[in-house]
């Protein structure tokens, strides 16, 4: 069977399904409809990009409405991927969602696993002292997220299907809580929230855009632990990200 039938099916249940609920309207989030379509088709685009499974599409649609609890709750009850099975607890969030600044990192670790919170390990500790270098808290100032909310096996890099399920979470909830500025922390976090496949020490040192809200990119702090030669750099990023908050 061909991957394009398989994502017509399931688009087409996903329409159905609606249908049944009564619900006529379909938040795209980001998507055209023409990509919707695509995808459906089983086609790519111009770019020769493959399409997405049909199943990465439908859960892009199916979040746009949810207000924050609401989104918090599904996360929770979340198996759009293997990295359910082996969880603990489902990573959401730390810190204030009324904060200006929203970090992102990759993913959780045993530690987060554990606790349900991100950051908690000795990288959380560092990525504490860092921004308490330019006078932020996840007290107050800050709120942390991931790319995945839950923790991969053993730790290692998230899989790209596990991004693309995992994803539409993680850009609701910046909708939702709306920061004046992001930090992407890491090669994972820098990548998905630039859209640009390039080395993270390449990334850093620029102020991009996610969606119109500004956008600094650093190493992450469990990098940093392992090669403090990139802790010049990073204090650097740390400035710029000051400098951006602080409108300079
Ligand atoms: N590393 C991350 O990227 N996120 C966490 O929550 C913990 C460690």
């Amino acid at each position: 069977m061909s991957a394009g039938f398989d994502g017509r099916r399931e688009v087409a249940r996903f329409l159905s399904q609606r249908k049944d609920l009564g619900l006529t309207e379909i938040f795209l989030d980001g998507l055209s409809r023409e990509r919707v379509l695509e995808c459906a088709a089983g086609r790519g685009d111009e770019s020769g990009r493959e399409a997405e499974p049909a199943a990465v599409v439908a859960s892009e649609v199916g979040l746009g409405r949810l207000d924050y609890e609401a989104l918090k709750q599904e996360a929770e009850s979340c198996e759009r991927c293997r990295l359910s099975k082996g969880r603990t607890h489902v990573v959401f969030s730390d810190g204030n969602p009324q904060a200006r600044l929203m970090v992102v990192g990759e993913a959780p670790g045993a530690n987060e696993d554990r606790t349900g919170l991100p950051f908690v390990g000795q990288a959380g500790k560092l990525l504490d002292l860092l921004l308490a270098s330019v006078d932020l808290s996840r007290k107050d100032t800050v709120y942390i997220c991931n790319v995945l909310k839950c923790r991969p096996p053993g730790n290692r890099n998230p899989m790209p299907d596990e991004i693309d399920l995992c994803a539409p979470y993680l850009r609701r909830q910046i909708a939702l809580v709306a920061p004046e500025v992001i930090l992407a922390v890491g090669t994972f976090a820098a990548k998905l929230l630039t859209g640009l496949d390039r080395p993270l020490g390449k990334l850093r040192g620029s102020v991009y855009s996610y969606e119109g809200v500004p956008l600094v990119v650093t190493y992450h702090p469990a990098a940093l632990l392992r090669n403090s030669g990139w802790t010049r750099s990073t204090w650097n990023d740390l400035q710029l990200l000051r400098q951006v908050m602080d409108g300079d």
